[in-house]
């Protein structure tokens, strides 16, 4: 077993595995080669390229896990729902989804027919991978899709979404269990061809109090995790969680991925020992001098304390204006902190 499957599985491991979210992105030179020519969309439907985008980061940073370079709006688009990924602000609907009639438009997925280009880059990436490197598949959370598609847009303070969800609550709960089908459907087949861990992607949850969490969306998280019967470890990951987090903890995954708001010891004491945790250096300090990433990244690493569980990351995804060099040496570093 690797690293990465080591570690969800609180085993023991010879150094801390670290990867990083949006990792496969425009941090790196030959990501921005590769969407000179091509948008998001455009190379996710190349599984070739798509298989070299998703692998780059391995060969230039070193990193313990390759994660399925895709976006958490692809299967929703692969379904027809009409959006553009927007440079700067990500997704953007055509129209927000705020009706009935427009939640029964929401198709369930049939993974071989609308994405086969994802599952296949999931095939010519695994082929490719040492067994010593984990390959990720991911998905974006029911909540975290729902509000990109009734908001229509990123919002802050996700007022459309609340709307909806206090004033029509059988509209919500609709569009809330359509997109964990589609999510566990996608999340499966990603499995069957080949994926070894599963991230579910609830970046924006954290705008929700404990009680809203529990009520309107917890069952639909835990409706994914369940459909997926712990084939393989699974990390749920969520922003500004962390009065969240045992109830994050209880919907289900073996991991729970912390941001950089919550001390990481603080973190895995609310979670519970009996989880592996993923984090959470603030992606925003490589934005500044190696001394500050290395202070920084050494006191996650003490606050982890070799305790087996831990998977080293950032508290969200890489800025596009990182330093390469900070990536390399803090991999480095990770590496270098031997368990
Ligand atoms: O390397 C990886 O992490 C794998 C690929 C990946 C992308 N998006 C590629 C991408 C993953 C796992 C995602 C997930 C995703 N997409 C999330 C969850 C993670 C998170 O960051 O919270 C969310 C909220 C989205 C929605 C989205 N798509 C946003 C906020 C953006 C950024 C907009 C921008 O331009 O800064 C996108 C576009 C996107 N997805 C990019 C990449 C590499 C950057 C734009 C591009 O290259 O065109």
């Amino acid at each position: 077993m690797n690293r990465v499957l080591r570690a969800c599985a609180l085993q023991p491991v010879d150094r801390t595995p670290v990867w990083f979210m949006r990792q496969a992105g425009r941090a790196l030179p030959d990501y921005r080669a590769v969407r000179k020519k091509y948008d998001l969309p455009a190379i996710t439907k190349q599984p070739e390229l798509c298989a070299e985008v998703t692998l780059q980061p391995v060969r230039c940073l070193g990193v313990d896990a390759a994660i399925l370079f895709a976006d958490i709006m692809t299967p929703l688009m692969a379904i027809g729902v009409d959006m553009r990924i927007v440079e700067h602000a990500g997704p953007v609907m055509a129209t927000p989804v705020r009706s009935l009639d427009r939640v029964r438009r929401l198709r369930p997925i049939e993974p071989e027919q609308d994405v086969p280009f994802v599952l296949e880059t999931v095939r010519l990436v695994r082929r490719q991978l040492s067994s010593e490197v984990a390959l990720i598949g991911f998905a974006g959370a029911p909540f975290t899709l729902a509000s990109y598609l009734v908001e229509g847009k990123a919002s802050r303070t996700f007022d459309q979404t609340k709307r909806l969800m206090y004033s029509q609550p059988d509209v919500w709960s609709e569009l809330m269990g359509r997109l964990a089908e589609i999510g566990a459907a996608y999340l499966k087949a990603q499995i069957a061809a080949g994926v070894q861990v599963i991230q579910l992607f609830d970046s924006w949850v954290g705008c929700l109090s404990p009680d809203d969490y529990r009520s309107f969306v917890q069952p639909y998280s835990r409706q994914v995790f369940d459909a997926l019967g712990g084939s393989v470890p699974a990390i749920y990951f969520g922003t500004d969680t962390a009065s969240l987090l045992p109830d994050m903890a209880a919907a289900g995954g073996s991991v729970i991925g912390l941001d950089w708001r919550v001390q990481l010891d603080e973190g895995w004491a609310r979670v519970g020992y009996d989880h592996a945790i993923q984090g959470n250096l603030d992606p925003a300090v490589l934005l500044g001098p190696w001394s500050a990433v290395e202070a920084a990244a050494r006191r996650v690493l003490e606050r982890a304390a070799g305790r087996p569980g831990h998977i080293f990351n950032l508290g969200h995804g890489i800025h596009p204006e990182t330093p390469l060099d900070n990536l390399v040496r803090l991999v480095e570093l990770v590496h270098g902190d031997r368990r």
